[in-house]
């Protein structure tokens, strides 16, 4: 819709252009016509981010020693650390509590290979403060630090990782209340990448 409508609006002013004689300015205009797939895909990855930077995703995209834990990201009890691969140290490895599913009688949450996100992968900074949005966009299609991921391969890790899946399925605490999920479907999450991915992967300037 939005794009028909400026398909017209483009081919009015190329009309006017030629008519009074300022072609360059308004072709340079005309040229900008993929402007609506752009904000099309600035407007997914916002999507993309508001799921990114929900406690559930972000308590392991963190930039420091440590895991967060809770819906106010607190520090990960028991000393927990992220260990030389992001599972712990020996003695206290990510496994040992958090198996393969949620533990409700527990209240360890679990999924297949629970760990933390290596630190190119952070998306807070040290002080636990969460990155902007231009900033998260950058570290997650730069290739150097997304685990060499192309579009298609982000794509599928949204949809697929049990680590992702998870979030929609984090289980209750050991009070036996449940942990929020994140601002948008599964499906919606995915629905929003695809739509920022086919659009060129944009992100937002500073
Ligand atoms: C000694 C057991 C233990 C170890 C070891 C452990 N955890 Fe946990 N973890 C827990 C418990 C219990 C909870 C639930 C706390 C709660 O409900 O707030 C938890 C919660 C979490 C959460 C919070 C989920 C959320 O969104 O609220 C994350 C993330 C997490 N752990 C990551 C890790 C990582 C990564 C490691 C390894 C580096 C690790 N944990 C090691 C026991 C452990
Ligand atoms: C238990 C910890 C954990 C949770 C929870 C988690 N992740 Fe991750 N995430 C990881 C680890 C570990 C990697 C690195 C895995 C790899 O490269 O194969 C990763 C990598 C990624 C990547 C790869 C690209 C990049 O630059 O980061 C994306 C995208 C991602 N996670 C999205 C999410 C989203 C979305 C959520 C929540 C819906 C989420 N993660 C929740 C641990 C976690």
């Amino acid at each position: 819709m939005l794009s028909e409508k400026l398909g017209l609006l483009t081919t009015f002013l190329i009309a006017i252009s030629c008519l009074d004689g300022m072609g360059s300015r308004h072709l340079e205009l005309a040229s900008r016509e993929p402007y609506s797939a752009i904000s099309e895909g600035l407007a997914a990855w916002q999507q993309v981010y508001s799921v990114l930077t929900h406690p559930r995703c972000i308590n392991c995209h963190t930039a420091g020693n440590y895991p967060q834990q809770g819906d106010d990201r607190h520090r990960h009890l028991f000393n927990v650390v992220r260990g030389p691969a992001g599972k712990g140290v020996p003695a206290l490895q990510c496994a040992t509590c958090h198996q393969g599913a949620n533990a409700d009688t527990t209240g360890v949450p679990g999924a297949h290979g629970w760990h933390l996100a290596p630190l190119s992968m952070k998306w807070q900074d040290v002080s636990d403060r969460i990155l902007s949005s231009s900033a998260v966009c950058s570290a997650i299609t730069d290739r150097s630090r997304n685990g060499n991921r192309n579009g298609t391969a982000l794509l599928k890790h949204n949809q697929e990782e049990p680590l992702v899946l998870w979030a929609w399925n984090p289980g209750r605490r050991a009070d036996g209340s449940l942990r929020a999920l994140p601002p948008i479907t599964h499906d919606q999450f995915v629905a929003a990448t695809r739509k920022w991915v086919e659009s060129g992967m944009p992100c937002p300037q500073e």
